[in-house]
């Protein structure tokens, strides 16, 4: 489980932390100065190449016994021409290269790993091949929102939600689906239409019935109803709810559309979700009040979805533990279910090492914290790869949110989430 290096002189352990192509490195111990011995935790073989190829350690003359529980162990040896230091490393590999995706380390642990995903993109092989080994679950980022998957009235778009459930199918994925009720994404036959209530009920219980019906047996968990709630913990005003509204009163449409799905697919679970609840704050407050009424009624609820659009200045995520508590203790699910954290981008659209291992550090919590209930079934991030991220369009300036960097290269955040299951044994098979 050692390896012997030689490392050219000038080597620093900064500069091969902050060097971008290796980010495999997820943990350093105990760094050699010249002459001493010292331990890198490298979690992929991709990472081990970025660290031989880029240059920091060019002049390296390696041999690396490589083992883990789950793999045999491995020889690998690079010579160079050019050894011209004598500085001694040894690289501690013992749960290293692996090579377990992020939906094989959530399997061995019961947390589904899922993606957004835009089915346009299927096609592009680097695209498909990663959302494949990584994901357990997906979730159409845009097909099956209101607009996109209903666009006239009696017309159901359902062809690209479809592509989405069948690369499920195909990749023994779960399919999840969002969303049934939501203020944005309606398409303009609804908004512009001056329906009355009665109208507008009937307009959304056939579509949540021809929705959910059609994928029932598919998807296994639909977020029901989106952002119904303001900052302040007061419905939000939408058309759904007063302008006009379907004629229900406080959260009776919530209830009534939670009543419709559930009777359009009896087994899928059902999903409240919504943004900027992770923490105790009057929005979530207001989101548990109605789970907790819902719950005493036996209104068909069985989980709720953080999103979880995250900045680096995101708050000690360890305040978000009593608040997953407190929905958990109620009988239902958690699930995080739009993951991205959000950094400052500079003149050549690029995030600071700094920012990237902050980022790595929250999606590492994230990733813990999930683990910490057993109901906390899911962690889904918003898309994989920042090249089709949301974010840069959404929020000018922010970008580099995701896991995957635009060219499907893992980032410092996806080996936090390697380090967060790490950190978590296996569940016994
Ligand atoms: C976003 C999509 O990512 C964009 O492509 C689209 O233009 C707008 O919607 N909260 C949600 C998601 O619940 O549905 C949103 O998705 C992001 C914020």
């Amino acid at each position: 489980m050692l390896a012997g290096a030689r490392v050219e002189r000038g080597f620093s352990p900064q500069r091969v932390l902050q060097h971008p192509p290796v980010l495999g490195l997820t943990r350093t111990a105990n760094y050699l100065s010249c002459g001493q011995i010292g331990s890198i935790e490298i979690s992929s073989i991709s990472s081990l190449r970025a660290l031989l190829s880029d240059g920091v350690v060019r002049g390296l003359s390696i041999i690396v016994r490589l083992g883990s529980a789950s793999m045999p162990p491995l020889l690998l040896s690079a010579q160079s021409k050019n050894v011209a230091c004598p500085l001694c490393l040894v690289f501690s590999v013992a749960a290293m290269l692996s090579a377990q995706s992020l939906r094989e380390l959530g399997d061995a642990r019961g947390v589904h790993v899922g993606s957004a995903v835009n089915p346009s993109h299927l096609a592009e092989p680097e695209y498909s091949a990663t959302l494949a080994k990584e994901f357990s679950q997906i979730e159409p980022e845009n097909a099956m929102k209101f607009g996109p998957i209903h666009p006239a009235p009696g017309n159901y778009n359902f062809g690209p939600a479809d592509e989405v459930a069948q690369f499920a199918r195909s990749h023994n994925q779960l399919l999840r689906g969002a969303v049934l009720v939501w203020h944005n994404q309606n398409p303009s036959w609804v908004t512009g239409g001056k329906h009355t209530p009665e109208q507008l009920s009937s307009i959304l219980r056939d579509h949540i019935a021809a929705v959910v019906g059609h994928y029932a047996g598919q998807v296994y968990a639909w977020d029901v109803v989106n952002e119904a709630f303001t900052a302040g913990g007061k419905l939000r005003s939408t058309i759904w709810y007063d302008s006009p509204g379907i004629g229900l009163s406080g959260t009776g449409y919530v209830e009534q559309a939670f009543r419709w799905a559930r009777s359009a697919d009896p087994k899928a679970l059902l999903f409240y979700n919504d943004y900027e609840t992770e923490t105790i704050n009057s929005k979530s407050d207001a989101v548990y009040a109605m789970a907790r009424d819902f719950k005493s009624r036996g209104v068909p609820i069985d989980g709720i979805g953080f999103q979880m659009h995250l900045t680096r200045e995101t708050e000690r995520v360890g305040r978000m533990e009593a608040n997953i508590r407190r929905f958990t203790a109620l009988g239902l699910q958690v699930q995080i279910t739009e993951l991205d954290v959000r950094l400052p981008l500079d003149s050549g659209n690029l995030a600071s090492p700094r920012a990237l291992a902050r980022q790595a550090k929250i999606y590492r919590q994230i990733v813990e914290l999930c683990l910490k209930f057993k109901q906390c079934t899911a962690v889904q991030t918003w898309g994989f790869t920042d090249k089709y991220s949301w974010i840069p369009r959404t929020y000018p300036g922010k970008g580099d949110a995701l896991p995957f960097d635009s060219g499907y290269k893992p980032k410092p955040a996806y080996e936090g989430i390697v380090a967060a299951f790490k950190s978590r044994r296996p569940k016994q098979p």
